[in-house]
C-alpha cells in the first residue's frame, strides 16, 4: 500500500448501513443481534462453540472435551468426537431435498460447462476415493493435488477428506521445483494432476511439471500419479506410476463409506510463505474447520438455499479451500467454480459469469477490483449484474477509492461489501462485517466474527488506544485455527506465539499484520509487519524471493522489498549484487526473471531487480530492508540509519551505482 492509500484509509469516515431490506431477511439481522453473540462467545466460547457444533454439523459420535488447551499453543478441540468433513459436505445433503440441487456449477476457460448436483459429487467423490484406495491410498497418507480450476480439484479434495487421506494442493501456477520441495516435505505417496489446465488462452502443462518434479527420484514417497484428462494434449505416462482417471473410473464402485475419523485427524496440509527460506507446511485438522468455515460462510456470505455463491480464489489457496469448497458445501449450497481469469481476450469474463449463472454472492480480491477500474466500467454496465445482492473481498487490504468502487458499479448501491481479513493460519474468516449486521467503512474489515478475540497490541500484549497502530493478535484459540507447522512444531511456536510475550504468561497468536482500531473499535489492517509481501493478493516471502535469486551462479547477494503497486498492491523488488564474474546487463536481469520463475512459479516474478555493488547492512551483516524499502519505493529514507555500517552506501544507492 502506498502512503498516499494509507493517509486515506486514516481519513476514511464514510458509513455504510445494511439495506433493511437486506436485514431483514438475513441470518443475522442487527448490529443488536451481532453484539450478543458477540458477547455470549466472550463470555463462553466453549459453550458457545459446543452449542453449534451440535446443531450444524452430523457427528458420528459426539465430543468428550469442547477445548483441549493444557498444552498450548497446541489446541485440540471436539476431543473424543467422531465426524467426515465430506460426509458433511454431501452425506447429510442426500436425504433432503438438496439431493437434486446444484452442488457445483463449473465454466472453463473455453467455455465448456458442468454442472454437479450434491447426488452427482458425491458419486464422483465415492469412485475417486475408491481409485485412490486402488492405488493404495490409506488413512493418514498425504497425497498431493497440483490441479486446474476443474470440479475434479474439488472431487480430489473431498474424496481425500472422505478416507482420511491427508491433502497437499500445490498452486498450479507454482513450478516444478516448488512443487517438489512441497510433496518432499509432506512425504505424498500419490499426486492427482492433469495433463493440463487453461489459464489466459494458453495450456499449462501440468502433468510435465510433475515430471519434472518427480525426475531422477527426487521424491522418493511418490508411488503413483492419477491425471485427469483436461486438454487432451500430448502427456508422457510413466508405466506402472501414472494412471488415467477415466481408466480406473471405469473399474471402481461408487460405493464409499466415509471414515469416521477423529476431530482432531489431519485433514490438510497448506504450504505458505513465511519470513524464512522454505514455505511451512499449515496442518488443519477436521472438527474444528468444518464447524468454523461452515459458520463463516452461513453467516458471512447469508447464504440461502436459492443462492448462486462464487468465490473466485483457486483451489490452490486457503481461500479456495475454505470458501469455494468445504464452506459452501457443508452449508448446502451452490457453489460455482470458473476456470479462467480476465485476460485481454475477455476482460469482461466475470460480468459475463455472473449475469449467465444470476450470481447472488460474488467473493473476489482488491487486487482483481483495481485491474477492473482500469478496464472501465462499460464492462461490467454491459451485463446484467442485477442478480447480485452481496459482494465480498479477501486478501489484501482494500483502498476506499476500490471499495466504493465496487459498491457502485458492480454492487449498484445495494449491495452489502463484506471486507474479510484472515489467513491460511487462521482457517477461516476472523475480521468482517456480518452484511445484514455491521455497519461498513470502506478499507475496514470491520469487527471479530462472534468467538473470535482479536486486539491490537504492543509487544508487551497490552492493548494500545484507539487509532493507533500496532500488532494484531488473537486472544483465545478457536476452532480452525492451524495446529502446527508440518512436521515443525518448534517453528509453530516461534513464528506465531513468541512475539507477543505478555508478563502473565498468556498465550497470544501473533497474526504478522499491523492494524489500528478505530473509537468503535472497527479494525484497518495495514498490511505485513514482517518479511512476508503481498503481490496480487499472493502471499510471498521476501525470503524465498531471496533463495531463489542466490541459486542462480551469477548471483552473490539478494534482498527482496515490495514497492507500492496500484494495481498488484505491492510489486517484488529485488537488490542484487554479482559474482565477481558478472556484469549487469538486460539479458542478466531477463535470465534472472526467468530463473525466480522457474524456482517458485510466475507469481514471484520480480518487477524490478536492481545490480548494485553493495547492500546497506548493520554493523552485525544483517541487511537493512526499511531502507531498500523506501529506495524501492522512490521515498525519502526517514528514521534512524546510526546502526548502518557503512554511511556512504546509501549515496551509492541513491545515485543509482
Ligand atoms: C492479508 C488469505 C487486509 C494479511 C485469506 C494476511 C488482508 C494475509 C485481508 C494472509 C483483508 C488477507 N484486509 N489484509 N481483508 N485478507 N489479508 O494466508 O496480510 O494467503 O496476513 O490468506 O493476507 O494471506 P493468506
Amino acid at each position: 500500500m502506498s502512503e498516499s492509500t494509507i493517509e486515506s484509509v486514516l481519513h476514511e469516515e464514510r458509513v455504510f448501513n445494511p439495506p433493511s431490506e437486506f436485514s431483514s431477511y438475513a441470518h443475522i439481522k442487527s448490529l443488536d443481534e451481532y453484539e450478543q453473540l458477540y458477547e455470549k462467545a466472550k463470555a463462553d466460547p466453549v459453550a458457545f462453540w459446543a452449542e453449534l457444533a451440535e446443531q450444524e454439523l452430523e457427528w458420528f459420535q459426539k465430543w468428550d472435551t469442547v477445548l483441549d488447551w493444557n498444552d498450548p499453543p497446541f489446541a485440540k478441540w471436539f476431543v473424543g468426537g467422531k465426524i467426515n468433513i465430506c460426509y458433511n459436505c454431501l452425506d447429510r445433503h442426500l436425504t433432503t431435498w438438496r439431493r437434486n440441487k446444484a452442488a457445483l456449477i463449473w465454466e472453463g476457460e473455453p467455455g465448456d460447462t458442468r454442472t454437479l448436483t450434491y447426488a452427482q459429487l458425491h458419486r464422483e467423490v465415492c469412485q475417486f476415493a475408491n481409485a485412490m484406495k486402488q492405488l493404495g491410498v490409506k488413512k493418514g497418507d498425504r497425497v498431493g493435488i497440483y490441479m486446474p480450476m476443474i470440479p475434479e480439484a474439488a472431487i480430489a479434495m473431498l474424496a481425500c477428506a472422505r478416507i482420511g487421506a491427508v491433502h497437499g494442493v500445490v498452486f498450479g501456477g507454482f513450478s516444478a521445483e516448488a512443487l517438489k520441495e512441497r510433496l518432499g516435505d509432506a512425504e505424498a505417496t500419490l499426486v492427482i494432476t492433469a495433463d493440463g489446465g487453461f489459464r489466459k488462452d494458453k495450456v499449462v502443462a501440468l502433468k510435465e511439471q510433475v515430471d519434472l518434479a518427480l525426475a531422477n527420484n527426487a521424491c522418493p514417497s511418490v508411488q503413483n500419479v492419477l491425471v485427469v484428462q483436461r486438454t487432451k494434449e500430448p502427456v508422457t505416462m510413466v508405466e506402472g506410476r501414472d494412471h488415467w482417471w477415466h481408466d480406473l473410473q471405469k473399474q471402481v464402485s461408487d460405493d464409499c463409506p466415509a471414515e469416521p475419523m477423529d476431530s482432531e485427524d489431519m485433514l490438510f496440509i497448506l504450504y505458505t510463505s513465511g519470513s524464512t527460506g522454505k514455505p511451512k507446511g499449515v496442518v488443519h485438522t477436521t472438527a474444528g474447520y468444518n464447524l468454523y468455515t461452515h459458520m463463516t460462510t452461513k453467516w458471512i456470505f447469508d447464504l440461502k438455499d436459492t443462492d448462486v455463491y462464487w468465490c473466485t480464489a483457486d483451489v490452490g489457496w486457503i481461500t479456495g479451500h475454505s470458501y469455494i469448497v468445504y464452506g459452501p458445501l457443508s452449508n448446502g449450497a451452490t457453489t460455482l467454480m470458473y476456470e479462467g481469469v480476465p485476460r485481454p481476450s475477455n476482460p469482461g469474463c466475470f460480468w459475463d459469469i455472473i449475469e449467465k449463472y444470476k450470481v447472488n454472492i460474488f467473493y473476489t480480491a482488491p487486487t482483481a477490483i483495481r485491474a477492473f477500474i482500469k478496464m472501465g466500467e462499460e464492462l461490467p454496465n454491459a451485463r446484467n449484474l442485477s442478480s447480485l445482492r452481496l459482494l465480498g473481498t479477501v486478501g489484501e487490504p482494500i483502498n476506499p477509492e476500490a471499495w466504493i468502487w465496487y459498491h457502485r458499479v458492480i454492487g449498484n448501491e445495494k449491495c452489502p461489501i463484506v471486507d474479510t481479513w484472515w489467513q491460511t493460519e487462521t482457517g477461516g474468516i476472523m475480521i468482517t462485517p456480518l452484511p445484514g449486521a455491521t455497519p461498513t467503512k470502506p478499507g475496514s474489515a470491520t469487527r471479530p466474527f462472534p468467538g473470535i478475540l482479536a486486539e491490537v497490541v504492543d509487544l508487551d500484549g497490552t492493548p494500545v488506544p484507539a487509532n493507533e497502530g500496532g500488532y494484531l493478535v488473537i486472544k483465545h484459540p478457536w476452532p480452525s485455527m492451524m495446529r502446527t507447522v508440518y512436521k515443525n512444531p518448534e517453528r509453530f511456536r516461534n513464528t506465531y506465539w513468541e512475539h507477543i510475550a505478555p508478563k502473565d504468561g498468556e498465550y497470544i497468536y501473533f497474526a504478522g499484520d499491523g492494524s489500528r482500531q478505530d473509537e468503535d473499535g472497527y479494525f484497518w489492517v495495514m498490511g505485513r509487519v514482517d518479511d512476508v509481501i503481498n503481490v496480487a493478493g499472493h502471499r510471498l516471502g521476501t525470503m524465498e524471493v531471496e533463495s531463489a535469486l542466490v541459486s542462480h551462479p551469477s548471483v552473490a547477494e539478494a534482498a527482496v522489498v515490495g514497492k507500492p503497486d496500484d494495481l498488484k498492491g505491492e510489486e517484488i523488488y529485488a537488490f542484487v549484487t554479482l559474482e565477481g564474474d558478472y556484469v549487469a546487463s538486460d539479458a542478466l536481469l531477463k535470465e534472472l526473471q526467468a530463473h525466480v520463475v522457474k524456482e517458485i512459479g510466475a507469481i514471484a516474478r520480480p518487477g524490478e531487480i536492481r545490480f548494485t555493488d553493495v547492500l546497506p547492512k548493520t554493523r552485525s551483516g544483517k541487511i537493512m530492508r526499511r531502507l531498500l524499502r523506501s529506495l524501492a519505493a522512490g521515498q525519502e529514507i526517514v528514521g534512524d540509519t546510526s546502526t548502518l555500517e557503512d554511511r556512504s552506501v546509501l549515496d551509492k544507492l541513491r545515485s543509482g551505482s
